[in-house]
């Protein structure tokens, strides 16, 4: 089939080349002139595992290619995939100035009928919104059919969960504007669900809505665990053995972050209070997630009495591991009151060094290695949990430092080994401080 994806980042292009791998033609197009050049060198602009080699090799084989002109990549498209970006506005519901943007190039360039699928995250009555609006503009007298199909990779693993994803959602009035998006799904091998648009628009919010109270929830346990001498770890453990309950999601830590859950989540707590349906739990959700966020900041506090002159080393930046996006991630709000309250900062991540610098800047230092931020400081704050610094040489850092203090906001460091690692002190989060 002959697919059009409009938008290039973490959604679009992941959805963009796993289809190519399928087999389908496809061409992403995408308003950001630097991003398709970089694309059209066979490079991915994102950190993003396997992406860059699927990337070549459906480039190579001519399924897949990469252009800003919607003339060029729409001129045979059937389908057509918007996967642009739907950030936050001020007052919390979801910004949709970049899908009418889209909507409106589509409808100047648009020569065939075609489905018109919508990826990004939308809030229920956006796709008939959409559709009012490319009916409202087409330039030539074609069939438009609208497909709601929302999207649910993780960053850090969106060719695997593309390609091995647990559903596809599609959502659709029009029987037959279905049928294609089943066929062109077909060779993945993933269970299909089919609803209406409303319903599907609603999924998406709904499982986000409802991990990220998960995240809240479990971090609401780790603080109360903290306070009665309970460990967080086991207690979740325990729970998750409970099929009814499931393991994941269950991680005590500072929060969660990135582009999707915390505007999520504040989208669809703007449409229950438009509805006039409260929906408390949502708050609770945030509340505890802003507080979370605070924690380690709060502790270094309580046991340096104060940090001015500090030297604090910050181990992550990204808001997860095996990413470079640094959207909403708690490392930002952690190095801001670091700062603020006269620490010196140095921090460490694998990857997203460059991007934290354009949204921290310079107010904190950048260094090459763990040890390297290590170095001399007196506390070591653990704020992402790469699988690099679960394997840290503990013994090893802790000489370097001035302090041997461990703020550990992931409880990503083996305590058996930390505990071998001599004098120590090492505060978790939801179980017991090793002092
Ligand atoms: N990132 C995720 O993990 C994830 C997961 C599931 C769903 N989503 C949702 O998918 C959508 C996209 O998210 P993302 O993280 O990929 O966004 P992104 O910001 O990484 O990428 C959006 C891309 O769209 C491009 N763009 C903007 N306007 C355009 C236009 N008129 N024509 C063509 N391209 C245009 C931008 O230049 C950018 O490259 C959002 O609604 C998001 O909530 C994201």
């Amino acid at each position: 089939m002959k697919v059009a994806v409009l938008g290039t980042g973490y959604v679009g292009l992941s959805t963009g080349v796993c289809l190519a791998e399928i087999g389908h033609e496809v061409v992403c197009i995408d308003v950001d002139k630097r991003k398709i050049d970089t694309l059209k060198q066979g490079k991915s602009p994102i950190y993003e595992p396997g992406l860059e080699e699927l990337l070549v090799h459906n480039s190579s084989e001519g399924r897949l290619a990469f252009t800003t002109s919607h003339q060029q990549g729409l001129s045979e498209a059937e389908i057509i995939i918007i996967a642009v970006g739907t950030p936050q506005s001020d007052d919390g519901q979801a910004d949709l100035s970049f899908l009418e943007q889209a909507a409106k190039d589509l409808a100047g360039h648009i020569v065939r009928d075609c489905i018109v699928v919508i990826k990004s995250t939308v809030p229920v009555g956006t796709n008939e919104y959409v559709k009012q609006l490319l009916l409202g503009q087409l330039k030539n007298n074609c069939e438009i059919k609208l497909v709601s199909n929302p999207e649910f990779l993780r960053q850090g693993s969106a060719i695997q969960d593309t390609l091995k994803a647990d559903r596809i959602i599609i959502g659709s009035d029009d029987e037959g504007a279905s049928e294609k998006i089943q066929e062109m799904y077909r060779p993945l091998d993933v269970p299909l669900l089919l609803t209406d648009v409303r319903s599907a628009e609603m999924i998406k919010y709904a499982s986000n809505a409802f991990l990220a109270t998960k995240i809240s929830f479990i971090n609401g346990i780790a603080n109360l665990c903290e306070a009665v001498g309970a460990d967080v770890e086991d207690v979740a453990k325990g729970m998750g053995c409970d099929k009814r309950i499931g393991a994941a999601f269950l991680k005590a830590g500072i929060g969660y972050g990135g582009s999707c859950f915390p505007k999520d989540v504040k989208a669809l707590l703007h449409t229950s209070r438009k509805q006039g349906i409260p929906f408390s739990l949502l708050e609770e959700t945030i509340a505890i997630n802003d507080h979370q966020q605070e924690l380690l900041v709060g502790k270094a506090l309580k046991r340096f009495g104060e940090l001015k002159g500090k030297k604090i080393a910050m181990l992550g930046l990204s808001f997860k591991p095996e990413t470079d996006d640094m959207r909403e991630a708690p490392s930002i709000k952690i190095a801001q009151s670091l700062t603020a309250a006269g620490a010196r900062v140095a921090a460490y991540d694998p990857v997203a060094a460059s991007n934290a610098r354009e949204i921290i800047g310079d107010v904190i230092t950048y260094a090459d290695s763990a040890m390297e931020a290590a170095k001399d400081a007196d506390a070591l704050f653990i704020v992402t949990e790469w699988e690099e610094f679960k394997q840290l040489n503990v013994a090893a850092l802790l000489d370097v430092m001035k302090q041997r203090i461990i703020f550990d906001g992931r409880n990503c460091l083996d305590e058996v080994l930390l505990q071998a690692s001599g004098r120590i002190e090492y505060y978790p989060v939801g179980r017991p401080a090793v002092i």
